[in-house]
């Protein structure tokens, strides 16, 4: 069983207002390194996908020409405060990761972190991340993968069970390996955390 659209952005809509909250101990703990990791690599026009409540946005280097996307309106709403501290400048909208509303080879740079793992569509979502990259853009990854550790894979697939028809939050997606088959240069990767947090840097071909 799959969860509506509706229903799925709803579910986000209600976590918007308590999810920084919720997620401040695992955020120090596994995931802000790797928003400096991937942030730091950003150049030029940058689109982040599923930008959520703006948890990367302190990362980006000064001057960053930001576009951030959620189908969220209330995710979207935390986002705008949390730019309007940093970068006034950047421009956030409403879109669904999977059908892009920008034309082709828009950008120089696309983020999308920790998000892979609930877009119901992660193969539709790398493809409109790289139709909207310009030849010789980068895209830059981070998210919680399946782990390398075989009694924590274990348990992440236990935990599907119940966590992908609830929520299509997805704990055994590996975002890599879905790029492998669609014709981008793999330029960096590093996987941490018992293998279960996963960087990738992936370049499209002129
Ligand atoms: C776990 S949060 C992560 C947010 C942010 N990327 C971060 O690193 O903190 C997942 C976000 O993905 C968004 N999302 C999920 N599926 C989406 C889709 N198909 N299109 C746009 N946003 C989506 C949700 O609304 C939510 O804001």
């Amino acid at each position: 069983m799959t969860r509506s659209t509706g229903t799925l952005v709803g579910y986000w809509d209600r976590m918007a207002p308590t999810y920084d909250r919720r997620m401040a101990g695992i955020e120090r703990r596994f995931f802000a390194d790797s928003r400096r990791w991937v942030c730091g690599r950003a150049r030029g026009a940058t689109l982040e996908i599923a930008v959520g409540t703006g948890a990367n946005i302190p990362h980006y280097p000064d001057g960053i020409e930001l576009t951030g996307i959620d189908w969220s309106p209330t995710m979207l709403l935390a986002a705008r405060r949390q730019a309007d501290r940093i970068h006034p400048g950047v421009s956030l909208q409403r879109a669904d990761a999977s059908d892009l509303p920008f034309p082709a080879e828009t950008f120089d740079t696309v983020v999308c972190t920790f998000a892979l793992c609930c877009i119901p569509d992660e193969r539709a979502a790398l493809v409109e991340a790289l139709r909207v990259l310009r030849p010789g853009g980068r895209l830059l990854l981070a998210d919680h993968v399946v782990a390398s550790f075989w009694p924590l894979r274990a348990l992440q697939h236990a935990v599907d069970l119940v966590s992908v028809p609830l929520h299509s939050e997805h704990y055994t997606r590996r975002p890599v390996t879905t790029l492998a088959g669609l014709g981008v240069v793999i330029e960096e990767t590093e996987r941490l955390t018992l293998g279960a947090i996963e960087r990738v840097h992936a370049g499209k071909p002129h």
